[in-house]
């Protein structure tokens, strides 16, 4: 079934954005049920689906109508459903899968931070220590074990797909050693160790996380007698020496956390210790509407923000580190090259 579309008037368009929720609720509805991964190449009838998904048919129809009005599914003439770009994307199986990255921005506990997001915005403070009585990633790790693992499956996702750019950029010949401080289970590391085979990698991240490294970075894998695995906390302290720091979207939490990591990170390098530090940017991206939501998901659950290029600088030289390089890794991604000074 198709439907004139218009553009909706200010007072529609203001009451579709209002409803955003529901956008994103479909879409969490949809991965969960996995309605993606049982709609193969071709079309298929909505009674068809539910048997394979194991819902109701009518409701289902009104779900993937709800999602076709976003280009997520598309409705043909004879009633059936297909696959469009971004419906693909919620398949488990897409080489670019964002159905991990869908499950993690749409999490239970989201749904209980946004409300309070107004409180943030006049504090200037996460809601995530009021409502669960502990810092994120501690409640994430301790209470929350199931969007934890969301968590490390979606940040493995977007690691995957930029580990390698990483590894296009960054020129480490002359180095003999590579750590990455956060980084969670090593999609970094290896792509670097595997582009410089004599080179020895360090992953450092929290227990929990490092527990499920890449397959290829624990005991048996392809990497493993090149790479040490630290659990820790990088604002206590980074027990390796390494000639290279990479930290990688770590740096969008409060600024006092910001301040101990890289002090830690310079202590534990020494003078002339390289320090890359990539993050998203939020005023130099392709994607204004993913990054602002991200950075005002930041400031809910860690007091954090997506950085400026002037914020991200002022944070870097404010530790004294000396910036010689900012550079794109993806339209998404820029390095600061740094180096801990003599
Ligand atoms: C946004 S993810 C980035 C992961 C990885 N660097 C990447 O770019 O894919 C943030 C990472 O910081 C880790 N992390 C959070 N707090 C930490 C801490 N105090 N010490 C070490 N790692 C921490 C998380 O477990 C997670 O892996």
């Amino acid at each position: 079934m198709t439907t004139a579309q218009t553009a909706p008037p200010p007072s529609m368009r203001l009451r579709e954005l209002v409803f955003g929720a529901a956008c994103a609720a479909a879409l969490r509805a949809a991965a969960r049920l996995g309605v993606a991964d049982a709609l193969g190449d071709r079309p298929a009838a909505v009674e068809d689906l539910a048997a394979a998904v194991k819902t109701e048919p009518k409701p289902l129809r009104r779900l993937l109508r709800a999602l076709t009005c976003y280009g997520v599914f598309t409705e043909r003439s004879d009633g059936t459903f297909a696959h469009t770009d971004m419906s693909r994307l919620l398949r488990e199986d897409d080489p670019a899968s964002l159905r991990n990255i869908t499950l993690w921005c749409t999490e239970p506990w989201t749904w209980q931070a946004w409300p309070k997001l107004d409180e943030a915005v006049r504090t200037g403070h996460n809601v995530v220590q009021d409502l669960f009585g502990k810092e994120f990633f501690v409640y994430l790790n301790e209470d929350a074990p199931e969007s934890a693992d969301v968590f490390n499956k979606a940040m493995t996702t977007s690691s995957k797909q930029s580990a390698q750019d990483v590894a296009d950029l960054l020129d480490l010949s002359g180095a003999a050693s590579v750590a990455d401080i956060g980084g969670g289970q090593g999609h970094v590391v290896a792509s670097l160790l595997e582009k410089y085979p004599a080179m020895h990698g360090t992953l450092l991240d929290l227990p929990r996380v490092v527990d499920n490294a890449d397959p290829r970075l624990r005991p048996g894998g392809a990497l493993a007698d090149r790479v040490s695995i630290v659990p820790g906390d990088c604002r206590e302290a980074v027990p390796v020496t390494a000639d290279v720091y990479i930290i990688k979207n770590i740096l969008e939490w409060d600024d006092e956390s910001t301040a101990r990591c890289l002090r830690n990170v310079m202590a534990a390098g020494g003078p002339k210790a390289r320090v890359v530090v990539i993050e998203n940017l939020v005023d130099d991206t392709p994607s204004m509407r993913f990054s602002t939501a991200m950075d005002l998901l930041l400031l809910l659950n860690v007091g954090g923000a997506k950085h400026t290029t002037e914020s991200m600088v002022s944070r870097l030289k404010g530790a004294g580190l000396v910036i010689d390089d900012i550079s794109p890794v993806n339209p998404y991604l820029h390095a600061f090259d740094c180096t801990v000074p003599v």
